[in-house]
Formats: structure tokens, C-alpha cells, sequence
């Protein structure tokens, strides 16, 4: 069995078959993460472990929640509580070119980790991955803490356009740590019904959900979706000194971020798009001081364009791809939209020499985006020498 995955030890197709009546549970099996990254992954190790032992207390029962682009996804119930969701690799239904379905488990649990690392500011539920027996075959997938004191979906309020009253609404490190949470993972579904509302007080709280469509493969950075917050006040404005935190740590935690996702199984094509994100979110923020929602933006395809353009992200990848190796072309789809072709799955990329070419790119072309867009920062935020 893959060392990173846990076995819950729970027979969903029975347990469904005896919905009414509580169903026994195996004693749980410890998670079995490999620990040789030092504390954080010692930390993070625990929380997923004690996740996986609550789903273990007396007795769990799944209750279907949805059926979206996942497939079926159960709300896993003890003692009279929902505790967790299951989430089942078979049958995902993801609409995304540049993804494989049956990966949205590991992606999961990276975008746990990425937040986790850099002290959980966006709010990931802990998540970790599960095996399951159902009708004696095994199925994979997910397993994330429920999200409690949730009020409803983004999608069903109003964020106040005012920046004052925004703020009262939802704090500026919350929204700005969402933000930079999706940047750095190229999340492809943040969309407002994946953003949840929590507590009945302002201000409120985001609890983010479904992280399944993040970090794709470095050449298929052509469908992000940051719907949920793109236009919020609070991103309108320069950083705030939390928001410069976040990116700084992000950035010192890269390394070891990477080697935890990879431990966890996500491919090394997704892990460098972790990195050029994460250098992309470096440089806007803490040494161009560039509001969140004008940096996100350059992350974008303008959707209104017909026939699109590669976003201002997808071209400097491209050109800084090309110098190092990457057999790369685009072509037309279906639509007459600009598609990333690779030839080889990018083993012929040198990914060093690329993610270097690249983080000189995004300066040089970042002061300049800057320059000529000086109402898009303060005037007199300061250009951060490195
Ligand atoms: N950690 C969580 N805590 C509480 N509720 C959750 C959690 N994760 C998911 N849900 C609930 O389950 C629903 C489906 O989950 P999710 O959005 O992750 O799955 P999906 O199948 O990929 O979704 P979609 O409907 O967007 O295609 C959510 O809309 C939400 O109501
Ligand atoms: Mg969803």
C-alpha cells in the first residue's frame, strides 16, 4: 500500500446498505507518513493523524452530501456529529484539460499542506487521504475535517463594495490570505461556492473548500479561477503588512513545501508550478508592493476576448520555458482559444535554469507592469530591494 495513505478501515457499501443503524469501525490504522522533514511535517502529521482517529470514535456513518464534480461526496458522522468529509477519487468529473481525474486526492491534501506550512492563515480544513472498503473493492480518496459555524456560500452574500464596510465584513488578512493561497496553488475552482462563510458575528470568517482543480501541470496555466474574490475592496489596495508576511513565509517555506507535497504524491510537473507561483506572489507583493487583485489578474485569461490570449503569466512560462528546453507550441483548440501543447510531459525542461530565466522575468516585467499602472499601488509604496 502507498505509504502516504490511510486506511480507514470502513466499508462504505455496507455501511450505506445499514444507513439507519450506526455502523462498527476497525480499529484505526496510524497514518504512516514518512517523517524525515522536521517538525512542521511532524505537526502536520499529527493533525492528519488525529483526523483520521476521530473518523475512528465509535462509530461513523456516511450521509451523501452532493453529487458535483467529484462525484458522490459523504459527510462521514460520529457520534451524532458530521466530523469529516470523504471525497472518492473514482468517478471525479473534473472539466479541466490539464488535469487527470483520480489525482484530486493528493492535490487535496498539497493545498493542505501549502497552507499549513505557512501556519494555516487561509484556513484549510486539515485534510489527509483515505482508502475505503466498499462492497469489498477499495476506494481512494479524500478526507478533510468539517468545516463547522458555517453560515452559507460566498456566492450568497453580498461583500460590501465600500473598503470600509468590506473590511467590517470580512478582514483584510482573510481575504488577502485567501488570495495568495489560491495564487500559489493555480487553483482552478475557486469559485463562490467553494468559498464557505463562517461565524453569525462580523466580522466573518472564509472557510475554503474543494481544492481538487489546483496545481496543475507548469504548461497548462491557462484556466485559474479566482471568481470568488478577483473583485473584492480588499484586494484593491496595496498589501497590507499581513499579506507581506504571508508572501515572505511562502516563500522561505518553499523548499520544504515542495518536498512535503511531493512526499504526498503530487508530480514534479505540479510541484514546479507550486514554485513559479509562489516566486510570482514573492516578488508582486513583498518587493513590488502590487495590490493582490491586479497581480491575480496578470495569473488570468481575459474571458470576454474572442478568440482568447494567453494570460501575462502564461506568456513569460512560455517564453522562459523555450530558452531551457521545453518542447513547447500553442495551437488553436476547439474554440479557436490558444492551447499549451508539450511534447514530452516536460522532461526535456531544465527546471533550474527555467524557474532562475523566470523569477528575472517577473521582476523586470513586474517593475514595469508597475510603472505603467501607478494607480494600481499606492504612490509611495516602496520597491523593495533583493
Ligand atoms: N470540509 C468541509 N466542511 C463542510 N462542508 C464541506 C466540506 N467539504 C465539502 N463540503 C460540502 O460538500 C459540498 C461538496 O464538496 P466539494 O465542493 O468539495 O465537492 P465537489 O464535488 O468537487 O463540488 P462541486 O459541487 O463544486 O462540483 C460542498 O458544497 C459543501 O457543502
Ligand atoms: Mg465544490
Amino acid at each position: 500500500m502507498d505509504p502516504c495513505k490511510v486506511d480507514l478501515g470502513v466499508d462504505l457499501g455496507k455501511a450505506l446498505a445499514k444507513r439507519s443503524n450506526s455502523v462498527a469501525v476497525s480499529p484505526p490504522r496510524r497514518l504512516t507518513h514518512t517523517d524525515t522533514l522536521g517538525n512542521f511535517s511532524d505537526v502536520s502529521n499529527s493533525l492528519r493523524a488525529k483526523l483520521v482517529d476521530d473518523v475512528h470514535e465509535d462509530a461513523v456513518s456516511p450521509v451523501e452530501l452532493d453529487h458535483g464534480q467529484t462525484g458522490h461526496v459523504y459527510a462521514l458522522e460520529a457520534g451524532g456529529q458530521k466530523i469529516a468529509v470523504f471525497k472518492p477519487v473514482d468517478g471525479e468529473k473534473f472539466h479541466r484539460k490539464s488535469l487527470d481525474a483520480g489525482k484530486g486526492a493528493v492535490r487535496e491534501e498539497a493545498v493542505y499542506l501549502v497552507d499549513r506550512l505557512t501556519g494555516s492563515q487561509a484556513g484549510v480544513p486539515v485534510t489527509s487521504r483515505a482508502s475505503i472498503q466498499v462492497d469489498g473493492h477499495t476506494l481512494e480518496g479524500s478526507v478533510q475535517a468539517f468545516v463547522m459555524d458555517v453560515q452559507g456560500f460566498i456566492e450568497d452574500y453580498g461583500i460590501p463594495r465600500k473598503l470600509e464596510e468590506a473590511v467590517a465584513f470580512i478582514p483584510q488578512a482573510d481575504a488577502e490570505s485567501i488570495a495568495l493561497l489560491d495564487m500559489r496553488v493555480f487553483n482552478m475552482d475557486r469559485h463562490p461556492g467553494n468559498l464557505l462563510l463562517l461565524k453569525k458575528a462580523k466580522p466573518h470568517g472564509l472557510g475554503p473548500i474543494d481544492h481538487g482543480c489546483c496545481l496543475p501541470p507548469w504548461w497548462c496555466l491557462g484556466e485559474a479561477i479566482f471568481e470568488a474574490w478577483i473583485s473584492w475592496p480588499q484586494l484593491q489596495t496595496p498589501p497590507s503588512s499581513d499579506a507581506f508576511s504571508l508572501a515572505r513565509a511562502a516563500h522561505a517555506k518553499l523548499a520544504l513545501t515542495c518536498r512535503m507535497v511531493a512526499e504526498a504524491g503530487l508530480d514534479p510537473s505540479a510541484v514546479v508550478t507550486l514554485r513559479l507561483c509562489t516566486i510570482f506572489v514573492y516578488i508582486g507583493i513583498v518587493e513590488m508592493a502590487i495590490p493582490i487583485g491586479k497581480l491575480a489578474a496578470l495569473m488570468l485569461r481575459d474571458d470576454c476576448a474572442d478568440p482568447q490570449e494567453l494570460s501575462w503569466l502564461e506568456e513569460r512560462v512560455l517564453a522562459a520555458a523555450k530558452e531551457h528546453g521545453g518542447k513547447l507550441s500553442v495551437q488553436a483548440n476547439d474554440r479557436g482559444d490558444p492551447e499549451v501543447r508539450i511534447e514530452d510531459f516536460g522532461d526535456a525542461l531544465e527546471v533550474e535554469p527555467f524557474i532562475q530565466d523566470l523569477e528575472l522575468r517577473f521582476r523586470q516585467d513586474l517593475k514595469a507592469f508597475r510603472q505603467d499602472t501607478p494607480e494600481s499601488h499606492g504612490e509611495d509604496a516602496p520597491i523593495q530591494s533583493w
